[in-house]
């Protein structure tokens, strides 16, 4: 008997569905797979084509693409407010894949059309609190908390951490990368990733790399030198790729020397992949994109969010064999096999079910660990609960973060005024009124707060006889804040990174008033990046660095004021005393004269790498910050391959201390810092009187003692002195090894 051709036609369906992502080995998958679904495999579902975004002169601003944050454009909208989806290949069991931000928290749609249910996730501290907290441990809590709500909502990748050096305070998302330092920024990213990637889901390390800016972005061209590169703009994603593995690494929208990292294969190949050993895929950030077949080449697998033009590009490109076909196929095979892993194809079922409560600790308690105290003449810790005359805007319309990208829709947020009021502290009622009143009407006036706008009010102008009036309060608290995010950077202007000379004059005035009648006044900063902070000790008892610290904003600023938490964090960055003084800021932006181009000048001195070698002083330099208690150091030693120190708490109550290990290195060429981080821990909990002994591996992933020299890492023989240090102005014990 014949079979008929409609029972072949099953029979060989159902051979072909026998090859399945997940179950069948991924060349198998890939060779089943028609030109057309590899194609798509490499470029993201969103359905529009979008206008190519404008390189200098003009600002980009992600406003420009059709469908900017309505989500309106993407095919598969599984998640409503997830940034992008990959292409589904249902006969090959591959699903259309889930990317959503962001480094603080995950960002989703909170409310979806129809439904009661609500979909809010947790906003953690920003990165630059974080790692101000210098504590990994703590770090990958708080990733393996984001990584539960990333699963438990139904996204597979998340497009974090955020992990550019802090190479000058006005770039307008430092708030979402870690540190100056290359080690620093390392560490506490390898560390989120491995929480983040503990829940079973992938982490987007980003944005690869040097995307030091928002000024130009997509078409700015950097011109950095090899030994900068390799020590600090690509030293922190080395490590995160050794130590962590991420899932995904994200190219960034620059250039770098010419050409752009999404097209730069010595970046994407040479290094990330065949030195360092990478194992995952790279995906373009949001439409960084100039040419598809360059990006494939060069190791760029896939095009975010995709455009229905890459799809014609790549394809043709296929059929004339401008592109070999077995490029396309690496390219799909490094995404399909890290696929393998995603939540969508083990067949987890996601109930939207993450524990918000739990997370809400946690994000309180991430907060005060890495918050800074960088003032204190003794009127801090607030002992009992007094009466509080609260000035300033950002005490009641505290900010938990950024905006752009990393913003996230939480179920609420605690300003400071609510945090004081529930640790039982009375707020001066005339005065909380004219500032709720006046942050309600303006903002009233406002558009609605969604990701990529977070409109603030214009600060309160008090009056003398307000302040004169609210001085029967115990204290004055004066929280002084700044929003920046994504699509521009800050600028060295007064109301911007220079206090405005209405912020001065309130300084003044309630310095005076209070002061006249022996009550201290307190400062606090809630910012995601410096600010010039010269001139405020003059006109406060304590200035506490509160930075973007998350939902539980005002609790958390509340614990450090009452030391429910002993402050233990410790800045990231170099506060300088002038702008001037930063080693970038001549080189900011646009290089003077350059049409496009910004040139890295100074070299290796970025941040205190600058400051400890020049000699010109930092106004708080990095490493620092104060305790309620104090810190003894004592026996450093270098034992073979680790640093020891033994530090004892000598003051009155119980406390953490970060040590800093600095090195002097023997330099093989010219321009070598005067010192640099090798390594830092943090003690337990201490209580007075007790010691702990720390005792650090030298090199944690990467040698820190290497120095780049003639295209390679050298090791160079000479003295080596070493350095425990609170912090790199703050040299405690030192010795001297020769290797
Ligand atoms: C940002 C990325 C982000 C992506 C998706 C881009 O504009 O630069 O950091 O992950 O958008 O939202």
């Amino acid at each position: 008997m014949k079979t008929p051709i409609s029972s072949i036609a099953i029979l060989l369906m159902a051979v072909s569905c026998s090859t399945q992502l997940g179950k069948s080995p991924v060349e198998k998958v890939v060779g089943e797979m028609t030109l057309d679904e590899k194609v798509r495999t490499v470029v993201g579902t969103f359905t529009d084509v979008a206008t190519p975004p404008p390189v200098a002169p003009g600002v980009q601003n992600r406003a420009d693409y059709p469908g900017a944050g309505e989500n309106t454009a993407r095919t598969y909208n599984q998640v409503p407010g997830a940034a992008g989806d990959g292409y589904p290949v249902a006969r090959l069991g591959i699903p259309a894949i889930v990317y959503a931000d962001g480094p603080a928290g995950l960002r989703i749609d909170p409310r979806r059309e129809g439904e009661q249910a609500t979909y809010f996730c947790t906003a953690f501290p920003s990165a630059s609190l974080l790692s101000a907290s210098w504590d990994p441990a703590l770090v990958e809590r708080v990733g393996a908390a984001i990584g539960d709500e990333v699963l438990r909502y139904g996204v597979d990748i998340l497009l974090a951490p955020g992990m550019n050096l802090q190479r000058n305070p006005l770039t307008g998302r430092n708030f979402e990368y870690y540190s100056e330092d290359p080690l620093l920024s390392g560490l506490t990213a390898a560390a989120y990733v491995n929480g983040v990637q503990s829940q079973g889901v992938g982490t987007s390390v980003k944005h690869f790399a040097a995307n030091n800016q928002e000024l130009y972005r997509n078409g700015i061209n950097e011109i950095i030198s090899d030994r900068a590169l390799r020590e600090l703009y690509l030293r922190g994603f080395e490590i995160v790729v050794k130590k962590a593995q991420p899932w995904t690494v994200m190219s960034s929208y620059n250039k770098i020397n010419g050409t752009y990292a999404s097209e730069n294969n010595w970046l994407l190949s040479d290094v990330l992949r065949d030195e360092w050993g990478y194992e995952g895929f790279v995906m373009t950030d949001w439409f960084g994109a100039d040419d598809p077949v360059l990006q494939m080449e060069a190791g760029n697998d896939l095009l975010m969010p995709g455009t229905p033009n890459q799809i014609d590009e790549l394809s043709e490109a296929v059929a004339s064999g401008k592109l070999p076909v077995e490029v396309l196929d690496r390219n799909v095979a490094r995404i399909l096999r890290v696929l393998e892993k995603a939540p969508r194809v083990r067949g987890y079922a996601y109930k939207n079910d993450p524990d918000l409560s739990a997370h809400a600790v946690i994000s309180r308690e991430a907060a005060t660990e890495g918050m800074v105290l960088l003032h204190n003449n003794g009127v801090l810790p607030l002992r009992e609960s007094k009466s509080v005359a609260l000035f300033g805007n950002y005490a009641y319309d505290t900010q938990p973060g950024g905006s752009g990208s990393g913003y996230v829709n939480r179920a609420y947020k605690i300003t400071l005024d609510k945090g004081l009021e529930a640790a039982g502290f009375k707020l001066d009622k005339a005065l909380a009124d004219s500032y709720r009143k006046h942050i309600a009407f303006e903002k009233s006036q406002m558009p609605e707060e969604y990701f990529w706008v977070v409109p603030t009010a214009s600060e309160y102008k008090v009056s003398t006889s307000q302040i004169a009036a609210s001085s029967k309060s115990d204290i004055a608290v004066i929280t002084l804040g700044r929003m920046s995010g994504e699509g521009g950077d800050r600028s060295a202007t007064e109301g911007d990174y220079l206090l405005s000379a209405q912020e001065k004059l309130l300084l003044k005035d309630v310095y005076k008033t209070f002061h006249g009648q022996g009550k201290p006044v307190v400062v606090v900063f809630n910012i995601g990046a410096p600010v010039d902070l010269s001139g405020v000790e003059a006109f406060a008892d304590a200035i506490l660095l509160a930075w973007l610290p998350g939902q539980e904003a005002g609790y958390a600023i509340t614990d450090i004021l009452t030391g429910a938490v002993n402050p233990s964090g410790k800045l990231p960055v170099t506060l300088a005393g002038r702008y001037e003084d930063v080693p970038s800021a001549r080189n900011f932006g646009l290089s003077a004269g350059e049409i496009n181009t910004v040139r890295y000048e100074e070299e290796l001195m970025v941040g205190y790498r600058y400051f400890s070698t020049s000699g010109v002083k930092p106004l708080y330099p990095f490493g620092y910050g104060l305790s309620y208690t104090s810190f003894e150091y004592s026996d450093f030693l270098v034992d073979g391959d680790v640093l020891q120190v033994t530090v004892k708490n000598t003051g009155s109550c119980a406390g953490r201390e970060t040590v800093q290990f600095y090195v002097a290195k023997p330099a093989i060429e010219s321009g070598r810092p005067a010192r640099e981080l090798c390594a830092f821990a943090k003690t337990s909990s201490l209580e007075p009187g007790c010691t702990e002994t720390l005792r650090v591996p030298l090199a944690d992933t990467v040698n820190p003692l290497e120095q780049w020299a003639d295209g390679r890492w050298v090791l160079a023989h000479g003295p080596y002195r070493f350095w425990a240090a609170a912090s790199s102005e703050d040299l405690r014990l030192s010795c001297e090894v020769n290797m």
